[in-house]
């Protein structure tokens, strides 16, 4: 709760060298406060982070005069904010083929909200973080890009904006302070986020929202460019830098369904080693993901388009990089020509690479618009879960559902929607999740 910050909160001027409540107090290349004010004691988290949290406070710590000043509240930008109602946890990691959420090893189970970073009310946020919570969803995707040619109206959030040859970061109250909240909330509900940079697509701006600014007119060389991939850094390490000591984190991502058609696969795996070796620079411990669809497998007599290299993907090798923590894929028969039964054998040759490889395997996005989305999905879910002791960790279906409390709005309904509390959500929530056990 913001209060209960705010009031413990002391003058800067009577603490210089005491850490306020939540601050960070420690950890490698750190130079400020390593002491806490009175009744915070520094916790050692990890060799990069040290934080001031409740409790008797160490010798020395005492701070007799400390006066309440609100102007000593700034952006929580790089500092992680009080939790409000539980503890966020600790950090996610990859083990063996599973994922281990706050020491627990397991198979799980999520979804994706690329649109809520986008909403503007706080509560709408909180009540959707509650809903996942509830129901037992572990993971959420969201698009942690929104990149515009033209700056909106006041009242639309964007992170990011280009005119001329610039790139300019938005870390105002309709910019990345959005994001701020998701994860604040997140770190509230025991929720982990997976945050992804930028879009193949144009939708929210994707790569083509950089072309004019860096100077090129495809993704095929923006993936090459070093002056396009110089400002994707630079996204990136804003990003980070903001959430670098969150557990709300579960994993950062390069792109939302990179794909360079008809290009060598070399130009892509060159690519997401040099990203992740770049983020893995920026942060040691979260994990790495890709964010693509899964195409690029060698199936002995399957010639079927997703098996095939055509769109410059090559999941074996991407995953073999050392700096990537886990295989993403996904699945839309109806839109790449294969049949719903198809399903099975996706999922089990990508888990097969992935026990080779000893890395977990994502199902990060599958969806239907047509033939019934518990019908038609449920089996999908069934299959990942059957592979969990060979390869598969987790799955996420495309997309959640709700109707939001203070404007009464369907978000986001693109025919694949999985609606909060409806039939489709007991199928393939409830009782997947109960499966899960
Ligand atoms: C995404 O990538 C594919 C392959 O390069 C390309 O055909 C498609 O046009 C891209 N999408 C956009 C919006 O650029
Ligand atoms: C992973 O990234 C780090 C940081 O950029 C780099 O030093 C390291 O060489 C990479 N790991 C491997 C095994 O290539």
């Amino acid at each position: 709760m913001k209060t209960a910050v705010l009031s413990s909160l002391v003058a800067a001027s009577a603490a210089q060298q005491l850490g306020g409540a939540w601050s960070q107090c420690g950890g490698a290349g750190w130079t400020g406060a390593t002491a806490c004010v009175s009744g915070y004691t520094c916790k050692f988290s990890n060799e990069w982070y040290s934080q001031c949290v409740p409790g008797s406070a160490a010798p020395g710590n005492d701070t007799p005069t400390t006066t309440l000043k609100t102007s000593v509240i700034a952006a929580p930008s790089a500092t992680p904010s009080a939790p409000s109602s539980a503890p966020s946890g600790s950090i996610s990691k990859a083990t063996g083929t599973k994922f281990t959420i706050d020491g627990v090893t397991k198979y799980y189970a999520g979804t994706n909200s690329y649109w809520i970073g986008f909403l503007t009310s706080n509560s709408d946020v909180d009540t959707i973080m509650s809903h996942l919570q509830t129901s037992g969803l572990k993971i959420l995707r969201v698009w942690g890009f929104n990149d515009v040619k033209t700056i909106p109206g006041s009242g639309t959030v964007y992170y990011q904006s280009f005119s001329g040859s610039t790139a300019t970061i938005n870390t105002g109250a309709n910019g990345l302070q959005r994001l701020d909240y998701v994860v604040k909330s997140a770190e509230a509900h025991g929720i982990k986020l997976i945050i992804n940079f930028v879009n193949n697509w144009t939708d929210y701006g994707g790569m083509a929202a950089y072309f004019s600014a860096c100077g090129v007119t495809s993704n095929k060389v923006w993936y090459q460019s070093s002056k396009c991939q110089g400002m994707y850094q630079a996204y990136i390490k804003a990003v980070i830098s903001r959430y670098r000591n969150s557990n709300a984190v579960f994993a950062w991502e390069l792109a939302n369904e990179p794909r360079c058609n008809g290009c060598a696969t070399s130009i892509l795996t060159n690519w997401i080693r040099q990203t992740s070796d770049y983020i893995r620079s920026l942060d040691s411990d979260h994990m790495i993901a890709i964010g693509d669809e899964g195409f690029g497998i060698t199936v002995s007599g399957d010639t079927s388009y997703p098996y095939s290299f055509g769109e410059g993907l090559d999941f074996a090798a991407n995953l073999a990089l050392p700096n990537v923590s886990m295989g993403t894929f996904h699945f839309y028969p109806s839109s790449w020509g294969v049949s719903n039964d198809f399903g099975k054998g996706w999922v089990n040759n990508h888990a097969a690479i992935c026990k080779q490889l000893n890395k977990p395997c994502l199902f990060e996005e599958y969806g239907t618009t047509t033939g019934g989305h518990c019908t038609v999905e449920q089996p999908w879910q069934q299959a990942s879960l059957a592979a969990k002791d060979a390869g598969m960790a987790a799955d996420l279906f495309w997309d959640l559902g709700e109707i939001l409390g203070s404007t009464g709005n369907k978000a986001a309904d693109d025919g694949n929607t999985i609606f909060y509390g409806s039939d489709d959500w007991k199928c393939l929530v409830d009782n997947h999740i109960k499966s899960i056990g």
